[in-house]
């Protein structure tokens, strides 16, 4: 099939609600991803902050095909080998006691909301329902996790929202304390806001609210689904900030590729989970579950996570040059491999696409942030290799802003 008959073919028959580069993929290896006509390309999307360990790492392969040539599905009627030795690795490595395995970020959202809400309806009263989240949040896009998500531009067409939640300014103690109610169960938050712009809740803040939401019987719940499984050079974000969540939430990293999500909590609120309360067919199947075990028995080495730490120093200086060369480059922004340009003028878009051009991928954010995701295996080198191209991209971009303010 030509990359011609692709495209067509794909406009007839897939709903055209993503807007797709036109490119395909045939393979990847570590950080690099072939096209279908072999192109080579620098990887620093990670799938969009999934493929950690970086495309077809040997472990995950392993992992995966050994348990399809066992047991590739079997119902949580069950118990699960990998699922709970998934579970005992990420509890042990953490500060909560159990975990709800199901099959993305808005899913294990869904989970948390339901398991705030179940908990404190059980423990202080009915009345108690209302969750409140942060402008510019990214939660996902089912009912539950859309109503989370306070951005017109993801809500619009779908109403009604789901109802009991409530949105304050990102940073802005009052703001949360003037939304309390009799009704308020949970804040919600990503401690870094990924798809919002790469933007860092400051560890004051966090520490501030986590003691309020404690003296107000408030649960607190971190959204580390594109933060967590080692991405900000910590096993979970949290770890960085001083502050313990009451319940968090992963998906991304967790499988190195596979759908998987999870819920974790202190034994205190996930008790409320009795059987048949939440549930989902595939959630933590073997497959899934092999390739989380062999993902994060890596990720959460010390040695591993002193590698992202270093890698992500390394590369925020690097981009600091693009900062201290273009008065229209504002900052850059982030922890570990997540970091993020920031520029004034709305060509976050245009950057990323002469990126590609020159076989690099980096992704968008917000508005007016290039975000880069690399995978955290990688090398100084290729650090240096994608930087190269930023800043040839950059330069390109400056001129088309000197040429156009010239006309
Ligand atoms: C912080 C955060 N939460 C939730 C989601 C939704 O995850 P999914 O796309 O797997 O449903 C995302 C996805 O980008 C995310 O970044």
């Amino acid at each position: 099939m030509t990359y011609e008959e692709l495209f067509s073919a794909s406009k007839q028959y897939l709903m055209p609600n993503y807007g797709r580069l036109p490119i395909a993929f045939a393979k990847g290896e570590g950080c690099f991803l072939y096209d279908l006509e072999g192109k080579k390309f620098l990887d620093f999307s990670s799938g969009i902050a999934v493929t950690s360990l970086g495309h077809a790492h040997p472990a995950v392969t392993a992992a995966i095909s050994e348990q399809a040539g066992q047991l590739l599905h079997c119902s949580n009627l069950f118990h699960i080998p990998a699922q709970t030795k998934l579970a005992q690795l990420l509890v042990e490595n953490s500060d909560f006691d159990q975990v709800l395995f199901c099959n993305s970020g808005a899913e294990a959202n869904e989970g948390a909301i339901k398991l705030a809400r179940r908990y404190a309806q059980l423990t202080y009263g009915p009345e108690k329902h209302e969750i409140i989240t942060f402008h510019n949040a990214f939660h996902g896009r089912t009912f539950g996790a859309l109503a989370a998500t306070p951005t017109p531009k993801y809500q619009e067409g779908f109403a009604p929202l789901t109802p009991g939640f409530a949105h304050a300014v990102p940073g802005d103690m009052e703001s949360v304390k003037a939304l309390y109610t009799e009704a308020t169960c949970a804040v919600m938050l990503e401690p870094i806001q990924g798809e919002g712009g790469v933007i860092p809740f400051a560890e004051e803040f966090l520490q501030e609210l986590r003691a309020w939401c404690t003296e107000h019987q408030v649960l607190l719940i971190f959204d580390e689904v594109q933060t967590g499984c080692g991405r900000t050079g910590t096993l979970f974000a949290y770890q960085q900030f001083g502050v313990i969540p009451d319940i968090m939430t992963l998906a991304k990293g967790l499988g190195n590729g596979v759908p998987i999500g999870a819920v974790l909590a202190k034994a205190e609120i996930s008790k409320v989970f009795t059987p048949g309360t939440h549930g989902t067919t595939f959630g933590g199947n073997p497959l899934v579950t092999a390739a989380g075990v062999a993902t994060i028995e890596i990720v959460k080495e010390p040695a591993f996570l002193q590698h992202v730490q270093e890698t992500g120093a390394y590369l925020q200086d690097a981009l600091q040059a693009l900062v201290q060369s273009y008065d229209w480059v504002k900052e850059i922004r982030g922890l570990g491999l997540i970091q993020g340009i920031v520029v004034e003028k709305p060509v976050a878009n245009e950057i990323v696409k002469r990126c590609l051009d020159k076989g690099l991928i980096v992704l968008v954010a917000g508005a007016n942030t290039v975000r880069i995701l690399p995978p955290l295996i990688v090398e100084q080198q290729q650090l240096d290799q994608g930087v190269s191209v930023l800043k040839q991209a950059f330069q390109e971009q400056d001129q088309a802003i000197q040429s156009a303010a010239t006309v």
